[in-house]
């Protein structure tokens, strides 16, 4: 059955046993910081905080979500795959193939079992975390989404965007240049108008995995939510703003973002690994209807150093957005792709091909380096060959270590599309953001491949009859030993 809401999403996970509760724990100082601890590795629990000094019982945050691959699998609607490889292969295929479903806008659901308006408006009431020692407030949006409606097309968008809470009716949205929020915020300050938005923090994570990546722009992401979900997301009309949220989400704040108004915001532990960004001016969001369940979960996707939650599922999506957008762009003979979760699942990004013709390899690495998906904030573009697996660290360092020609197959992009998150970007003459990237050839040289030295490995058909011939090693099956990883590596 689909999953419907954060609180389905919760107990489908308990179900598989990836669910941890804690009591007690001080938001300012124990959720981010457990939190961090939890999510160093893939595979550890969700966390569910309740009871916190200061707040109410049952208003409860739910960190460390998106970690585990069964967790992913589920969330997406995916059956879980043996690999990451087939998993970014399964999810290519999904979002290739994907229709979205249009939104229902329904007059009630759950969401608006509890309402405060005006000055009756108090944020306060709610566990906002200072995720990391060092950020610079508490911040109530991480997993959440952003929702803005295009003034010229009439779309709406959905964006994952940090916010913090700067008074009991006042937080900042914090949207990097560029990014379709910023856009659209930009557009209704250009007319001298403020901007409608509706920040929805706590729904199905699925939400926040369509929030979080980039969905093109006049593409709703609650309806790609709808296509992938397999029914339709129900939504409310705010009524201040006619812009819809999720009607069993846990907390929406409506309000509007007056031209020009701003407040300091930040420092805060970014995707990254740094508090590179430092404090400086972001929007105000005044906050005018505020609409909760009784008992609301907040959704805390907390960034830092890499890898964390953002990275984890931010390194498939990447890959098959990727994928995709390079395959859209007619370019053939990509085999697979990732974004290594050191890189934040964005600065170090792998692409597999099968070599077809002279200058392939460099095509590839050109057009990651700028497509939807890969130029923002990018680093390094890898390109190697298909018998690599992009998702395997050690397949890629062996491939840059012996199929680069360190002077022939490196290229520099310079200004390039950046942030000040990113700690070695720099800024240009206006207020932009810029930074240079590395787009590196691994692949075998294109005219020397017939006689390229062979792969000193068995191949993945003599692997395959080894493990027949030999059951008391690899089982009757021949499936024992990890077969995925050995079939992977056969070239
Ligand atoms: C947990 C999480 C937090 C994020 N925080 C921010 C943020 O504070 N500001 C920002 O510009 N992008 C942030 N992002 C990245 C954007 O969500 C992402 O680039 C997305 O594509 C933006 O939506 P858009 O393409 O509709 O602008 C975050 C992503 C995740 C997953």
């Amino acid at each position: 059955m689909a999953i419907r809401d954060l609180r389905d999403w919760i107990e489908r996970v308990d179900e598989l046993g990836e669910l941890t509760r804690i009591a007690g724990a001080d938001p300012d100082v124990d959720v981010g910081g457990l939190t961090d601890l939890y999510q160093w590795d893939m595979g550890n629990p969700a966390l569910l905080f309740d009871g916190m000094p200061g707040y109410r019982p049952g208003h409860r945050i739910l960190s460390n979500v998106l970690t585990s691959l069964p967790r992913l699998a589920l969330t997406l609607n995916l059956d879980v795959a043996h690999s990451k490889r087939a998993f970014v292969d399964a999810l290519r295929n999904q979002l290739a193939t994907l229709r979205p479903i249009p939104a229902t806008v329904v007059d009630d659901g759950p969401v608006m079992a509890n309402r405060q308006s005006g000055d009756a408006v108090d944020l306060t009431r709610f566990p906002a975390p200072r995720w990391h020692p060092r950020d610079g407030g508490q911040f109530l949006g991480t997993g959440d989404i952003v929702v803005m409606r295009d003034p010229d097309g009439g779309w709406v968008n959905a964006g994952t965007y940090r916010v913090q809470v700067q008074g009991p009716r006042t937080v900042t949205i914090y949207i990097s240049a560029g990014k379709q929020g910023q856009l659209i915020q930009e557009k209704y300050w250009k007319r001298g108008e403020a901007c409608p938005v509706v920040v929805c923090v706590g729904m199905d994570p699925l939400l926040l995995l369509q929030g979080g990546y980039e969905v093109e722009a006049g593409v709703s992401e609650f309806d790609t939510a709808g296509g992938i979900r397999g029914e339709s997301v129900p939504v409310i009309h705010g009524p201040l703003t006619g812009l819809p949220f999720p009607a069993s989400a846990e907390l929406a704040l409506e309000g509007e973002m007056p031209p020009g108004e701003t407040l300091p915001e930040g420092p805060f532990g970014e995707w990254a690994g740094y508090y590179a960004s430092g404090q400086r001016p972001a929007p105000v969001m005044h906050v005018k209807n505020v609409f909760f369940r009784d008992d609301p979960i907040i959704l805390g996707c907390l960034p830092g150093k890499p890898p964390n939650d953002n990275t984890f599922f931010r390194s498939p999506m990447r890959g098959a957005v990727l994928w995709n957008d390079l395959e859209r762009s007619g370019i053939p003979g990509i085999t697979g792709a990732w974004s290594h979760e050191a890189g934040g699942g964005r600065l170090f990004n792998v692409i597999s091909i099968r070599q077809m013709y002279p200058g392939h390899a460099k095509q590839v690495g050109m057009a990651a380096a700028s497509a939807r998906a890969g130029a923002y904030a990018n680093r390094w573009v890898v390109v190697v060959d298909e018998d690599i697996d992009p998702t395997d660290s050690n397949e890629v360092i062996w491939a840059l270590c012996t199929r680069t020609d360190v002077v022939r197959d490196i290229d520099v992009m310079r200004r390039a599309w950046s942030s000040i998150l990113d700690p070695m970007a720099y800024q240009g003459d206006g207020p932009g953001w810029f930074n240079d990237r590395l787009i590196i050839d691994a692949c075998r040289p294109y005219d020397r491949r017939a006689t390229f030295p062979a792969v000193a490995r068995v191949t993945a058909e003599e692997a395959t009859d080894l493990r027949h011939r030999w059951p008391i090693l690899f089982g009757p099956d021949g499936k024992a030993l990890s077969e995925a990883r050995s079939a992977n590596r056969g070239s």
